[in-house]
């Protein structure tokens, strides 16, 4: 089989490996790739949001089977493009992406349906939203409406700061177009869980849950990115947390896609905070997070192929879904000064013994070399017996690992060792 994965970062390497267990898989194509992933798929020029070009591709080399992996193909419809070709596609629809390309879609959906997130407001007028601060309970949280590269979430400690951030989005126009309409919502406080899951609209199976880091700096400081490192399982999705969450957040978000007439096939990701009052939804992706997928499919003992393709098919209530009860961390290394400036081109120096673990994100092929070419490089990724056992062999990865301005966490797995402990 002949198969085309659409991305190119650390996230799609590890959907590439995975692929490649498979033993009917004969070639993989990665659109764009990159440097690393070169050594497991051909990769091939394209950006993964030029949807014509990718059509192109795909027709030409009667790709059978596609897996969109980021959110801005999503939403620009490339699987509804591949779909009118003939190509099955693991995905969603552009209608139903619209789950994570619009914050209001997704706040909207949750207040018709009943899914706890946090209470809010939706402004198109800036003036309209300026004079809500004035009364909202501080600290609140102003999110751009469309996508915006993980960037779009403020939150705003003072009337100020918040006002500041609606007239960056609404007036200057930060985010451009995705700035034009905002939520302003709730402050909300807990442990965040990330849950991706498989679902085909009808059936939903939640993946191993994961913790994502995302500040760049250790104990949680600094500015956001898009993610410094993950662990798996997330020891705050207890059992009881999980059943929770499936009767009053799963299953009744699918049925919601499924009752507007956008039902939501593919790998929906639920971005969850466990308050006091229970688990609420923080956001909805349409995609495999990234590094969560670094640590989610190496959990995955079933074939991924197979999963996807019950997905497609609509038969994932057949398909049995196992995940191995052991932990998984990833520890992201990046360029130093990410996510704000940073300088690339350093050689990239992976010993053989610790590649398989490792997903690469910002590297480029210079001469045969893997040089650096991005803020986030690659994550180093290991499975251990314990939570323990899984961060210290990644650490140990990343003591092999050498490039020129390496920049990695220190604390990755840390709070979720403390889980419990403290809190
Ligand atoms: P997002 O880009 O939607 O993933 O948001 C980025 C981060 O902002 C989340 O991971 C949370 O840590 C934080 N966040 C988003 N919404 C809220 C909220 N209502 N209350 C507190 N923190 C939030
Ligand atoms: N790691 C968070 C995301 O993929 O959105």
């Amino acid at each position: 089989m002949k198969l085309m994965v659409v991305g190119g970062g650390g996230r799609e390497h590890a959907i590439i490996k995975k692929l490649r267990e498979n033993p009917d898989v004969t070639e993989i194509f990665a659109l764009p790739g990159n440097g690393g992933i070169a050594a497991d798929a051909v990769c091939v020029p394209i950006a993964a949001t030029d949807v014509d070009a990718i059509a192109d591709f795909a027709a030409k080399e009667s790709v059978d089977y596609a897996v969109v992996a980021p959110d801005d193909p999503l939403v620009l419809g490339c699987v509804d493009r591949l779909e009118a070709l003939g190509i099955p596609c693991f995905g969603p629809r552009a209608n139903a992406a619209i789950i994570e390309g619009s914050k209001i879609f997704s706040k909207n959906l949750m207040k018709k349906y009943g899914i706890p997130t946090a209470s809010y407001e939706t402004f198109d007028d800036m003036d309209a939203a300026l004079a809500y601060l004035d009364g909202a309970p501080i600290p609140t949280v102003i999110k751009a409406d469309g996508l915006a590269l993980g960037k779009g979430v403020i939150i705003a400690a003072s009337r100020e700061e918040a006002k500041a951030a609606v007239r960056e989005m609404m007036a200057d126009k930060k985010f451009g177009k995705s700035g034009e309409r905002i939520v302003i919502e709730e402050f909300l406080e807990g442990p965040e869980v990330s849950v991706l899951s498989f679902t085909d609209g009808n059936t939903v199976i939640p993946m191993v849950s994961s913790m994502d880091h995302k500040r760049a700096g250790d104990n949680d400081t600094g500015l956001n990115t898009g993610g410094m490192g993950t662990v798996a399982p997330n020891p705050y999705y207890t059992k009881a947390v999980a059943a929770e969450c499936m009767e009053k957040i799963f299953l009744p978000t699918i049925r919601a896609m499924r009752a507007e007439g956008r039902t939501f096939k593919g790998c929906l990701y639920f971005g969850l905070m466990i308050t006091k009052d229970g688990p609420k939804v923080i956001e909805y992706n349409c995609r495999f997070g990234d590094p969560e997928t670094q640590v989610v499919l190496p959990l995955l003992e079933s074939d991924l192929l197979t999963v996807m393709r019950a997905v497609t098919d609509g038969t994932l209530a057949d398909c049995p879904v196992r995940f191995s009860d052991k932990n998984a961390c990833c520890v992201v290394m990046a360029s130093e000064g990410y996510p704000v400036s940073y300088e690339k081109g350093y050689e990239i120096d992976i010993p053989a013994d610790v590649l398989p673990g490792v997903y690469v994100a910002g590297a480029a092929l210079k001469d045969g070399k893997l040089v650096t070419s991005g803020g986030r490089v690659l994550g180093a990724a290991a499975v251990a017996d314990t939570l323990e056992g899984a961060v210290a062999d990644a650490y140990a990865m990343v003591g092999k690992i050498k490039f020129g301005n390496a920049y990695y966490r220190h604390d990755i797995g840390a709070r979720a060792l403390r889980a419990g402990k403290e809190d």
